[in-house]
């Protein structure tokens, strides 16, 4: 009888251990063991409010370096050897970047991870809000530009349409290329050529900029974008452009690339434009 209880509680004793063994929320939930020996995970931010989330889970802690504990803050799923962390910063009320960093767990016990700069081998995202520009600085845009017949003319965040559909059907630009991130704007900008009957002229088409890896079929780049945005695009426009084209840019410089031609041109709306030229050597 004794032999047969003994043997009842070892089978129930084994079958709690493969069940332990097999649930992958032991230790998230009870600190229990991880592949990882782990002790501390300390993220340097890119400012005190960015956003921070590890493997998609959002950390309210605000701070320029969050430590967190293992496994008593519980942010580590328990099994894992890498994490990724996100890290979302507004410079800005039109600017959003995201900066993601993979990391292996298999550096030590105390880890130390800087969001506070960007990496080159995993480049931030940069999304700019849409604000597009008034009819007459479409115009003074082109025009510093001097977009003419021979001319393929880009813009890289193109909105509505507006630039590239001017570019084309008030200067007789021979191409225009619009890019934008937003589905929802390339359908404007498609409906808008339409409408303005140079559809056959354009093409527009949905993308993020930062992916784009060649452009020396431009005449002419147009940006109205941000200085995030711009110095990230610095770049591909210096290596891809062919000599000769032309970059101008609504509002926003280039840092340390003096622009060949600056303008303040004061729109019918009363506020001023400054609007930069560069010609490619
Ligand atoms: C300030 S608006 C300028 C619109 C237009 N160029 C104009 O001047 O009227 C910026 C545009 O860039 C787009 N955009 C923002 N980030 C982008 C990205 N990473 N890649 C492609 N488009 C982006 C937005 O959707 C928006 O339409």
């Amino acid at each position: 009888m004794r032999a047969r209880i003994n043997c009842r509680m070892n089978l129930a004793l084994a079958a709690l251990a493969l069940a332990l063994a097999l649930c992958p929320a032991w230790g998230r939930q009870t600190g229990g063991p991880n592949k990882t020996r782990l002790k501390t995970l300390k993220v340097i931010m890119p400012s005190y409010s960015a956003e921070l989330k590890i493997d998609g889970k959002k950390l309210d802690k605000p701070g320029f370096e969050r430590i967190f504990k293992i496994p008593e803050d519980m942010i580590l799923p328990a099994g894992k050897d890498s994490i990724e962390l996100v890290a979302t910063i507004r410079p800005n009320n039109y600017t959003l970047i995201t900066r993601t960093r993979k990391v292996s767990l298999a550096g030590g016990v105390d880890i130390v991870v800087d969001l506070g700069k960007e990496d080159a081998r995993q480049p931030d995202r940069i999304f700019i809000s849409y604000l597009s520009t008034p009819p007459d600085i479409v115009e003074a845009m082109l025009k510093l530009g001097r977009v003419g017949p021979k001319d393929t003319v880009y813009d890289l965040g193109c909105g509505d349409g507006r630039l590239v559909i001017g570019a084309v059907g008030m200067y007789g630009a021979k191409r225009g290329v619009g890019i934008d991130l937003d589905p929802e704007r390339i359908k404007q900008s498609k409906e808008n050529a339409q409408a303005a009957g140079v559809a056959d002229k354009v093409e527009f088409r949905q993308g993020d900029v930062l992916d784009i890896k060649d452009l020396s079929d431009a005449d002419v780049v147009l940006l109205f974008l941000s200085q995030d945005m711009n110095l990230a695009l610095r770049p591909l426009l210096q290596k891809t452009l062919k000599p000769g084209a032309r970059v101008v840019s609504s509002y926003f410089s280039m840092g340390s690339w003096k622009p060949d031609r600056t303008e303040l041109v004061l729109g019918e709306d009363g506020n001023e434009y400054p609007l930069h030229l560069w010609i490619i050597k």
